[in-house]
C-alpha cells in the first residue's frame, strides 16, 4: 500500500517535472511568428513555478517529511540539509529568470541567450532536485519511519492541519492554473493552437 503522503508528493513532482520539460521544449521552440502567446504562457509557467511549490510543496517536505527522517536516519543528513537549501534558493532562481524573460520580450533578441541559458540551468537544478528526493529521501523514509510517523504525515498532508492558513492542504486553485496554461501551450507540448 502506498502511502497518501508519498503519493501526494509523487504527483506533485509529475506537476513539476510537466512544467519543467514543457517550459524547456518551449523555449527550444522559440517564440515562431506568435510571440505574444509565446511570453504569456512562458509567464504563467514561472508564476506556476514560484507559487506551488514555494506555498505547498516545499513545506511539506521541509517542515513535515524531512525531520523525521533525518532524525531516524543519519546518512541522509547531509543530503537533507542539501535539498532545504535548495527549496530557500529556489524562490530567488524563478525571480531572475522571471526578470531575464521581461529582458528578452522588451528589449529583443539580444537577451535571449542569457534567457535561454538561465531556463536550462534552472530545469537541470529542479529536476535533479527531485530525483535526490525521489531517489534517497522516499526510499529511506519508507525504511526508518513507523506506522505513527506515517499516521501522522498522512494526517497532516491531507487535512488542513494548519486551521490558519491550512497551507497542506490540496488547493484546487494551482491545479486550475496548470490545465489553463496548458490549454494556451502551443501543440504539441501543449493543447493550445
Ligand atoms: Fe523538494
Ligand atoms: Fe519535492
Amino acid at each position: 500500500m502506498t502511502h497518501q503522503s508519498i503519493r501526494i508528493i509523487h504527483d506533485e513532482h509529475a506537476a513539476l517535472t510537466a512544467m519543467l520539460r514543457s517550459m524547456g521544449m518551449l523555449v527550444q521552440r522559440g517564440p515562431q511568428d506568435r510571440p505574444e502567446q509565446f511570453f504569456d504562457v512562458l509567464r504563467a509557467m514561472l508564476f506556476y513555478m514560484d507559487e506551488f511549490p514555494e506555498r505547498l510543496h516545499h513545506t511539506k517536505e521541509t517542515e513535515l517529511l524531512f525531520p523525521p527522517v533525518a532524525a531516524r536516519s543519519a546518512a541522509t543528513r547531509e543530503v537533507i540539509a542539501q535539498l532545504t537549501h535548495e527549496h530557500d534558493v529556489g524562490e530567488a532562481k524563478v525571480r531572475e529568470l522571471q526578470h531575464l524573460l521581461l529582458g528578452w520580450e522588451l528589449l529583443g533578441d539580444s537577451r535571449r541567450a542569457d534567457f535561454e541559458a538561465a531556463l536550462k540551468a534552472y530545469v537541470e537544478f529542479y529536476l535533479t532536485h527531485i530525483r535526490l528526493e525521489e531517489s534517497v529521501v522516499i526510499p529511506e523514509a519508507l525504511k526508518v519511519l513507523d506506522d505513527a510517523d506515517w499516521m501522522l504525515l498522512d494526517t497532516a498532508f491531507t487535512t488542513q492541519s494548519n486551521p490558519i492558513t491550512g497551507k497542506y492542504a490540496r488547493e484546487p486553485l494551482y491545479d486550475r492554473l496548470f490545465t489553463r496554461i496548458a490549454m494556451h501551450t502551443p501543440a504539441p507540448i501543449g493543447l493550445g493552437s
